[in-house]
C-alpha cells in the first residue's frame, strides 16, 4: 500500500441543522475552510441534517475513494434518537451502494455538547465577551422600529408546507424545496397562487419527502421533481389533486 492509496484517506463530514438563509451556511463553510487548514490530510465537507442541502447521504455520496469517512456533529443540543437514527441514514446509504463490502468504514465523532474542550472554548469567548459593549452601544439610532409590512397578512390561495425534517431532508426534499422555490421566483401567477414555506418533521417520515397543501387538506408524499412539477402545473392552480402521491386526506 503506498500514502496514495485511498484506503488511506480520512474524509471529515461536518454535520449541522439547517438555518434560514446564506448566513447560516456560510458559518459552517468558515468552519470547513479552518478544519481543512488544520486537516491537510483529510477532505472536509459539510452536511445538514435537516432544512438545507447537502443532506448526509449526498454528502457521503462526495466523499469520492477514502478508507473512512467520520462523521462530526457539530450541533447542540444532541439528540440521541436523532444520533442513532443519523447511524441508520448510513447504513442505508451503504446498502443502496452497488458493492456495499466495499464503502469506506463510517464511524460517529461524539456529540459536541459532549465534549470537554467545548467549556474552554465558551470560556474563551466569554472571555473576549467581557471587552464588549452594551447592546444600546451598537444599535441603530431606529432600532424600535419594525416596518410596516410586517403587519400585512399575505394574501395566497394555497400554503404548501414542505417537510424539512431530518428524514425528509435525507430523502432528498432539500432539492424539492430548491426546485419549487426556483418555480415560484420565475412565475408570477404561481407566487400569487401559492405561499410555500419550511416545516420541521410533520411525523409519517416514511413517506417523505413529504408536503402538506392547505386549505385543500392534501398531504402529498414520496416526492420527486416530477410530481412536484405535477403539483405545480395542475394542483396550485387549478386544484386538480395528483392522486399517486396522495397519502392522506385532512378531515
Ligand atoms: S421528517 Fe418529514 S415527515 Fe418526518
Amino acid at each position: 500500500m503506498t500514502l496514495s492509496d485511498p484506503t488511506h484517506r480520512t474524509a471529515v463530514i461536518l454535520l449541522s441543522r439547517g438555518g434560514n438563509g446564506p448566513a447560516a451556511a456560510e458559518e459552517l463553510q468558515t468552519l470547513q475552510e479552518r478544519m481543512r487548514a488544520l486537516l491537510p490530510d483529510c477532505r472536509v465537507t459539510g452536511a445538514y441534517v435537516d432544512r438545507a442541502e447537502p443532506s448526509l447521504p449526498q454528502a457521503l455520496d462526495a466523499c469520492g475513494p477514502v478508507g473512512r469517512i467520520v462523521v462530526q456533529p457539530v450541533f447542540v443540543p444532541g439528540d440521541h434518537a436523532l444520533e442513532r437514527w443519523l447511524r441508520k441514514v448510513a447504513l442505508r446509504w451503504r446498502h443502496r451502494q452497488p458493492r456495499p463490502e466495499a464503502t469506506p468504514e463510517i464511524v460517529f465523532s461524539p456529540a459536541l455538547g459532549g465534549l470537554a474542550g467545548l467549556a474552554d472554548l465558551l470560556a474563551q469567548a466569554l472571555h473576549t465577551a467581557a471587552g464588549l459593549p452594551d447592546v444600546a452601544k451598537t444599535a441603530s439610532a431606529r432600532w424600535q422600529h419594525d416596518p410596516v409590512a410586517w403587519s400585512d397578512v399575505p394574501v395566497h390561495e394555497r400554503h404548501v408546507l414542505v417537510c424539512m425534517g431530518p428524514r425528509c431532508t435525507a430523502l432528498g426534499a432539500g432539492a424539492l424545496w430548491h426546485r419549487l422555490v426556483r418555480r415560484r421566483q420565475d412565475d408570477s401567477a404561481l407566487r400569487k397562487h401559492a405561499m410555500v414555506l419550511q416545516t420541521g418533521c410533520q411525523y409519517p417520515c416514511n413517506h417523505g419527502p413529504l408536503m402538506i397543501v392547505y386549505p385543500d387538506g392534501l398531504w402529498y408524499g414520496r416526492l420527486d421533481a416530477a410530481a412536484l412539477d405535477r403539483i405545480i402545473d395542475e394542483h396550485l392552480p387549478a386544484g386538480t389533486v395528483d392522486e399517486a402521491h396522495l397519502v392522506h386526506r385532512t378531515g
